[in-house]
């Protein structure tokens, strides 16, 4: 359904997603530039655990190292606030990207101090480095002038290819950008494009599928697609807040009591005219438990009963879903549909999946679980685009403005 009128979010998304200079036609060749990636990947102890953000900034690292420029690379990896973790090293991912590259890519025992300093110094044409993490700086995440000029004084430009962080005004993806010429990498291009393609002219009908726990972190992103979406599927434990708003029982069920009344009010505001048909799961699995191998049952969405917990969609919602998207011409799936982490409950998620797969819609995927869940059906290369946001992605999509984003729109490229 169009909107009528541009909204706030309307303008978010037209500022967000039109097409910005990328780094095709700027001269790289002997110049050092800085690349902010997002490799802020699931980490058991020293081990990757999914290396997909890494592997997706790969085209514009080989790019801009074809060209003959010295990169430096720079990330975050979790959340140090601000000091030294050691199990937070980026050490290991500098030796996946190595691998990935095959060259050797050192690590600076600073971010931007006289390690980082010597390390670039002694680069030469091709070659790659990486920053010690960004977040071990108390700066980064107050996007502090005097580490953004410490990280501008490494390098001669600046490409973004961090979508995945582009909606934090942090030092390394929004203070240097003003203090470098900045372009956009290939895999920032990429996703706003591809988000932009489903936000501005999507080939209809348009699906919006919005799974996950928890109504409060979904919601502005909800009342965004209700007024683009031709049919809204909500999933997730998020869906057993609106039964409680439709008076449903919900049985031991995860139930954000304080949005019943949000809940409520979106049913309500579904009902009007030119906004998506939202549909709920119309059967359910139930638990008594969260354990795996707890027995389940598949029960109408009307028929949960006092001691169960709702832990994944039904069967017949799999198969509304899948009917939805068969027609589809565009497709727009953010967060699991059930508890994916326990294999009895991934079934839901994992036949929306498959449906999705066999359809000829533009598939647009996100969100760091639904990944995960559909890494582990083996289905993700089976989607078609898979974006490597989380945060970014819903704020994207809910028509906000990504502050490293629209810092590149500020920077006069040269
Ligand atoms: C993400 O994983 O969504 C990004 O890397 C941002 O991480 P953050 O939420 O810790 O800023």
């Amino acid at each position: 359904m169009s909107s009528s009128g541009v909204t706030a979010g309307d303008q978010g998304i037209a500022a967000m997603t039109r097409p910005r200079l990328g780094i095709d036609d700027v001269k790289v060749g002997g110049r050092r530039v800085l690349v902010r990636v997002d490799f802020n990947v699931p980490m058991d102890g020293l081990r990757i655990v999914d290396d997909r953000r890494i592997r997706a900034a790969l085209p514009t690292l080989a790019t801009l190292r074809a060209r003959g420029a010295q990169v430096v690379v720079a990330t975050h990896l979790g959340r140090p606030q601000g000091r030294p973790v050691e199990a937070l090293r980026v050490a290991p991912l500098a030796g996946r990207l190595g691998e990935l590259l095959e060259l050797q890519v050192n690590v600076s025992q600073d971010v931007a101090g006289p390690s980082a300093r010597a390390l670039v110094a002694g680069m030469r044409d091709g070659d790659v480095v990486m920053l010690e993490n960004v977040r071990f700086e108390s700066g980064e995440e107050r996007d502090d002038a005097t580490l953004s000029a410490h990280l501008a004084a490494l390098a001669d430009l600046y490409v973004d290819d961090a979508f995945g962080a582009a909606h934090r005004a942090h030092a390394s993806t929004h203070g240097v950008a003003r203090l470098l010429p900045a372009y956009a990498g290939l895999l920032m291009q990429r996703e706003l494009e591809m988000l932009g393609r489903v936000l501005r002219d999507p080939a209809r009908p348009l699906v919006a599928i919005i799974g996950g726990s928890k109504i409060s972190s979904k919601l502005g992103v909800l009342r965004m697609l209700m007024h683009r979406v031709d049919t809204l599927w909500v999933g997730g434990a998020m869906a057993c807040t609106f039964y409680r708003a439709l008076g449903e029982e919900t049985g031991t069920s995860l139930v954000e009591l304080d949005q019943v009344d949000v809940a409520a009010a979106l049913l309500e505001e579904a009902r009007g005219a030119g906004v998506a048909d939202l549909r709920l799961p119309i059967d359910v699995v139930v638990a008594p438990s969260l354990e795996a191998g707890a027995g389940t049952a598949t029960v109408s969405w009307k028929e949960i009963s006092p001691d169960q917990a709702v832990v994944d969609v039904g069967a017949d919602t799999v198969a509304a879903i899948g009917a939805d998207c068969q027609v589809a011409g565009t497709v727009v799936w953010n967060g699991p549909l059930g508890i994916y982490e326990v294999e009895a409950f991934a079934h839901g998620t994992r036949g929306v999946a498959g449906a999705l797969a066999g359809s000829d819609a533009t598939t647009v995927v996100g969100g760091g679980d639904l990944v995960a869940a559909l890494d582990a059906a083996g289905l993700t290369d089976r989607m078609g685009f898979v974006s490597t946001g989380g945060g970014a992605t819903l704020e994207l999509l809910e028509g906000r403005i990504l502050p490293g984003v629209a810092v590149l729109r500020e920077r006069p490229q040269s």
